[in-house]
């Protein structure tokens, strides 16, 4: 989903009123069965100002013109989704200028710090304002029957769980949302 919603309005009003331009978030994402899409909409509730979300699955997003940007992804089989990684690569550059906030999505607690390592670029996760993991969550009805027997046999869950971090999504939030650096 590509969304503007009100916000642009909300924009234009704050211009009019106080010859100020308000700050203009962008959110991309990419996962698999709704857990980081699910934490991307989380963030871009807590935004103030212009938000666009973007899944990068389903349409391009560039960052030039925002101030901040989100990027979400989550890990299958230690990987990161190649949209989200192709987006880090392509606009690294201007990613560096910017504020910006890193998410992932897994569900290995052990790996984390590797996952994160290998699902961004080292220059990218040095200069970011907050890096989090954001939990997971394993939806078993959006699963097809070999996705179910991985998670069966290597977390060894067997319905759907959604163990989501709260206190994650609102620390990046507060990084990226809640002073005026
Ligand atoms: C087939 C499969 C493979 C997975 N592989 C990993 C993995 O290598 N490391 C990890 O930490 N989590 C792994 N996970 C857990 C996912 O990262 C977790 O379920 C996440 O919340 C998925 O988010 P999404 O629905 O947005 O893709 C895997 C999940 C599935 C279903």
């Amino acid at each position: 989903m590509c969304s503007r919603g009100n916000n642009v309005t909300i924009n234009i009003r704050l211009i009019l009123s106080f010859g100020v331009r308000a700050v203009k978030t962008l959110i991309v994402y990419a996962g698999r069965h709704g857990c980081t899409q699910k934490c991307a909409e989380m963030l871009a509730a807590q935004a103030p100002g212009g938000i666009t979300l973007a899944n990068l699955q389903k349409c391009q997003a560039d960052p030039s013109g925002y101030d901040t940007v989100i990027i979400g992804g989550s890990i299958r089989m230690g990987k990161i989704q190649k949209e989200t990684a192709t987006f880090c690569r392509a606009y690294l550059s201007q990613l560096l200028e910017k504020k910006v906030g890193l998410f992932l999505c897994c569900a290995n607690a052990a790996a984390v710090a590797a996952q994160l390592q290998a699902a961004f670029p080292a220059e990218l996760l040095a200069a970011a304002r907050a890096v989090e993991h954001l939990g997971y969550a394993y939806y078993f009805e959006k699963m097809n029957f070999l996705e179910r027997a991985i998670v069966k046999k290597i977390a060894g869950v067997d319905r759907t769980v959604e163990n989501i971090s709260r206190a994650g999504i609102d620390r990046l939030s507060a990084a990226l949302f809640g002073g005026s650096g």
